[in-house]
């Protein structure tokens, strides 16, 4: 692969959004590439502990090398996107689907930087994993939320109903289906 490979192949890999917080601050959507490893652990290491914890139930001291790897893996069935600030492309926020291909359904994993929540790059992020998705037959996203995970269960219904299942270990699974869907709501920006 070569160093600044982007993920996941084509015709992902060229795909690139221009995007608007609510302060009109231009970021842009992109697919992820090798070359973010760094810039992706340091936002792993920005994030606070209690986002931490709603992303991976866990208290995280640290972010291995491999955790950053992961998100960025390159099997095509997978979509790795991350928020960069169009100004000085810091990121701010990333978001990934691995299609389980038994239910077709991709499963998500999104963080954006504290200091950027409520803007908007959460909802940018999710709009264009499903727009990915939708053009490669995914049936819809299935994300791991955490109960009282207020934010990520408000910004998953802004893209339509959601099967919310019981909580188990204090984590709800919850699908938001595409499948048929022509046109997909976007309700921030
Ligand atoms: C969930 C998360 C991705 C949302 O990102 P975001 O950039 O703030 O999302 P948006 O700005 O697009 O917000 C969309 C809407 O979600 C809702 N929302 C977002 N964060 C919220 C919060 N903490 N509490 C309540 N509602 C929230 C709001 O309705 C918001 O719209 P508004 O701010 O215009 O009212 C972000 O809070 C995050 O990274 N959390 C930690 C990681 C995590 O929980 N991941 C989910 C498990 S994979």
């Amino acid at each position: 692969m070569l160093p600044d490979q982007p993920v996941p192949k084509a015709p992902i890999q060229r795909c690139a959004w221009n995007e608007g917080l609510s302060d009109g601050t231009r970021f842009r959507v992109r697919a992820a590439r090798a070359t973010d490893e760094r810039a992706v652990h340091e936002l792993l290491y920005a994030i606070s502990r209690e986002s931490a914890y709603q992303r991976y139930f866990s208290v995280r001291a640290s972010h291995p090398r491999s955790e950053v790897l992961a998100f960025l893996d390159t099997d095509p069935r997978s979509c790795a996107l991350v928020a960069e600030r169009s100004s000085d492309s810091t990121i701010i926020g990333i978001a990934r689907y691995d299609l389980d291909a038994a239910s077709g359904m991709g499963e998500l994993g999104i963080i954006v930087r504290d200091d950027y929540r409520h803007r908007g790059v959460g909802t940018a992020l999710i709009h264009r994993l499903l727009e990915v998705g939708l053009a490669h037959e995914m049936k819809g996203l299935r994300a791991e939320v955490l109960v009282g995970n207020a934010g990520m269960m408000a910004l998953l219904r802004r893209f339509g109903p959601l099967e919310v299942s019981s909580a188990d270990a204090g984590v709800h699974s919850v699908d938001l289906l595409i499948e048929g869907r022509s046109r997909l709501p976007r309700s921030a920006a």
